[in-house]
């Protein structure tokens, strides 16, 4: 019998998501890749990720996606040939592919997935694109061809991603650059300046995920840094209230961006929008007090995903086991997409 292989992938700013079909999982690493002496791998993904901020100078660990888009085709590609190899125990078998693209990027960026896909030497048949916030909304157990009116709202690492779904297609979408990343450059920024504390991007991250246990406990957080004036490492004490309050511009900025794409949203969708809530998925969703601020701010019921990290990579992995959402795909070949 031929193997009919498939792989949909969510590739993230901070996480790979790999769906295999088969065996219907989801693999997650960190889009990461640590280079020596400029062009020898040394580690990729959670290995590279574990060396950041520690390595030595002659190691460059570095996320070739940047802001939702692939800006080191190169290392990118040695990423995703390196991932799918491991899934396969070493071998790699022909499959085909779905990839997951961000709605609102040039047509030569969206095209670059695709062409990633195919100069990755991972024997691809076939190489489906389908768009993120479609995506999105099928992990979301959205019936996305025959829904009218669905906001879907992807906080990510260094993107958020706001879009209106109606009947299988994409009405509006907006990408902006604020996420979990910048979230943790608040953290770090404001521990600076309150507490001449410098921390490291991982303690920040940190902090970022433990402040609802810490209101609930009503604990300060402890962070270990180099304080800057006497440039020697200590371990503090900081308010968990700080932590939170330094993000609220941040938050805000998501929220105003949510209120602006209702405000261009057709009115007869966002009756439908505003019956059923909107949807909230992507990691950095999960930050303490966001989704009640969302709500709030304006006006809707905020559903929550399950499974918010994986989300992207579930709908891609309903697409390539129910065929009646194949449609929802499409390939790109044959588009020129270079000028
Ligand atoms: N429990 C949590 N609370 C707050 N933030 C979290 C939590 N778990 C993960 N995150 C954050 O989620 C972010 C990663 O989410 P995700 O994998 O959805 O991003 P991505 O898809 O790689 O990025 P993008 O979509 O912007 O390209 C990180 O900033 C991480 O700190
Ligand atoms: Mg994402």
């Amino acid at each position: 019998m031929a193997f009919s292989g498939a792989y949909g992938i969510d590739l993230g700013s901070s996480n790979i998501k790999i769906f295999t079909k088969g065996n219907d999982s989801i693999f997650c690493e960190k889009n990461m890749i640590a280079i020596q002496n400029k062009n020898e791998l040394f580690a990729y993904g959670d290995d590279a990720f574990e060396m950041y901020e520690k390595a030595p100078g002659n190691i460059s660990i570095t996320y070739p996606l940047s802001s939702g888009v692939i800006a080191d085709i190169k290392n990118m590609q040695m990423l995703v040939r390196n991932f799918i190899t491991d899934l396969n125990n070493g071998t790699i078998k022909a499959a085909d592919y779905y990839i997951a693209v961000p709605t609102d990027v040039t047509e030569v960026e969206k095209r670059a997935f695709y062409d990633l896909i195919k100069k990755s030497n991972v024997k691809a048949k076939k190489v489906m694109v389908v768009e993120k916030a479609i995506a999105d909304g099928l992990g979301l157990d959205i019936d996305v061809k025959n829904s009218q009116g669905v906001l879907v709202v992807d906080v990510g690492y260094e993107t958020t991603e706001i879009s209106i779904l109606s009947l299988g297609g994409i009405v509006v979408s907006k990408l902006i650059k604020v996420g979990g990343k910048k979230f943790d450059e608040s953290i770090r920024e404001a521990i600076r300046r309150e507490y001449n504390l410098l921390i490291g991007a991982k303690t920040a991250e940190q902090v970022k995920m433990s402040i609802g246990e810490l209101v609930a406990s009503g604990e300060d957080c402890i962070v270990y840094g180099r304080d800057i004036v006497t440039g020697l490492p200590v371990e503090r004490g900081i308010p968990t209230n700080l932590a939170l309050s330094c993000m609220q511009e941040d938050f805000n900025s998501i929220i105003d961006y949510v209120k602006i794409i209702l405000e261009r949203t057709p009115p007869e969708l966002a009756a439908d929008v505003y019956r059923k809530g909107l949807y909230l998925t992507g990691g950095a969703s999960q930050v303490h007090s966001f989704a009640e601020l969302l709500s709030n701010g304006t006006g809707l019921k905020v559903n929550k995903a399950t499974r918010p990290i994986e989300s992207v990579a579930l709908g891609i992995g309903r697409i390539i086991q129910d065929d009646n959402y194949k449609s929802v795909a499409y390939s790109i070949e044959g588009i020129n997409g270079g000028n």
